[in-house]
């Protein structure tokens, strides 16, 4: 026996909707009917549970800290920092039932070395469907906000889109990528939507996330990494106070970049930037590794080696950083395997 569509509907509404929990003031005689008609209706459409869409609520939308520290160790590579600074401030804002502002963090660094990937895994353990989820938006200058001219439209389209989506999930979860070449007037739409307000037009937006993700300063980072690379000294001896000064000065100086011209940083609405270091050969081997591992085979060194030694390095003197990252490991292990 099929379901009929609008029962589904109706009881998917009744479930996400909290109705269930809402009435309870109301009349407790309503809710055990309602309780028995679901009841009723459960047993006679077994299946029901498959024909559910994703809604807000804790059986879709939970923290799983053990979850997100897990993948940062064993799939991200060489980030030592970004991964001690991610684990530390979505643990503190998803377990923080009143946060006084959304939590915004801002991801920096050279192509490749896993900003993206990164967004991915703190989806991943949050929300049930990770990147498919309904409340996950991810937003890409060039795709969604092309044409300077039509700035104006693309403002007030980006802060309902907002706007609605937080009103339908308050855990709701923004990417910005390629942020250092949104339109500045963009980023200056969305800067009441990060602030300490407590409701804006009756909404509250400080459970919602927002990650931003951009090159910017990734050329100042690579310095400080090649510093400690030159000086002998261990990659896991960088901290983040030794990339700080570096990051927010390249930030600040970058005339370019939209971020910046914006008061997003002296306004303190960034609560964490996070520095993602340049890959080196032995990081490339590790993707490799785990690409072959993701497409059920067994991780051959050899085969990784291949690959790494394929990858192109730089500075030319030295040939220290991978300058791809790890983008294009998926497609070069084509050829080796
Ligand atoms: N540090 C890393 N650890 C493990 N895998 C990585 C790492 N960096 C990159 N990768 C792999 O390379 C792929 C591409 O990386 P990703 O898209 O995250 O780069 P990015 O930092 O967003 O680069 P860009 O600035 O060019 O957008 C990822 O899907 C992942 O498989
Ligand atoms: C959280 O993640 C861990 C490790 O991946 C997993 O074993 C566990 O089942 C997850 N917990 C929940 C509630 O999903
Ligand atoms: C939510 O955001 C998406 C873009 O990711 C948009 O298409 C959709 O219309 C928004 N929903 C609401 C209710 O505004
Ligand atoms: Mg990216």
């Amino acid at each position: 026996m099929k379901p009929r569509k609008q029962h589904v509907v109706l009881l998917w509404m009744l479930i996400c909707s909290g109705l269930t929990e809402g009435i309870e003031p109301i009349s407790t005689s309503i809710a055990v009917g309602m309780a028995a008609a679901l009841t009723g209706f459960l047993a006679s459409y077994p299946n029901i549970l498959y024909y559910f869409h994703e809604c807000c609520r804790p059986e879709w939308i939970s923290f799983n800290k053990t979850g997100l520290q897990k993948d940062l160790d064993s799939k991200l590579f060489g980030q030592h920092i970004a991964s001690r600074i991610v684990l530390k401030a979505v643990n503190g804002f998803m377990n923080n039932d009143n946060p006084k502002k959304p939590l915004v963090l801002s991801l920096h660094g050279w192509t490749g070395t896993g900003k993206n990937f990164v967004s991915k895994l703190i989806a991943e353990n949050i929300y049930k469907e990770g990147m498919d989820s309904s409340f996950v938006h991810v937003f890409t200058s060039e795709l969604h906000f092309p044409h300077a001219s039509e700035i104006e439209t693309y403002k007030s389209q980006l802060q309902q889109w907002i706007k609605g989506n937080v009103t339908n999930c308050a855990h709701s979860m923004f990417i910005f990528d390629e942020m250092d070449k949104m339109h500045p007037g963009l980023i200056d739409s969305i800067k009441p939507y990060l602030d300490y307000y407590d409701k804006l037009d009756g909404v509250s937006y400080r459970k919602a996330m927002f990650i931003f993700l951009s090159n910017a300063g990734g050329e100042s980072i690579i310095q400080t990494a090649l510093d400690f690379w030159r000086d002998g000294r261990d990659r896991n001896e960088i901290e983040l106070h030794d990339l700080e000064t570096a990051l927010s000065l390249s930030v600040f100086n970058n005339k370019k970049s939209g971020l910046w011209h914006t008061s997003l940083i002296d306004k303190n609405l960034v609560d964490f930037f996070v520095p993602f270091l340049p890959l080196e050969y032995k990081h490339v081997v590790q993707c490799a590794m785990a690409e072959m591992e993701a497409r059920g085979f067994d991780p051959d060194k050899d085969v990784a080696d291949q690959v790494a030694k394929d990858v192109i390095y730089f500075p030319k003197t030295e040939r220290v950083f991978s300058v791809k990252g790890c983008k294009t490991i998926e497609s070069k292990l084509d050829y080796y395997i």
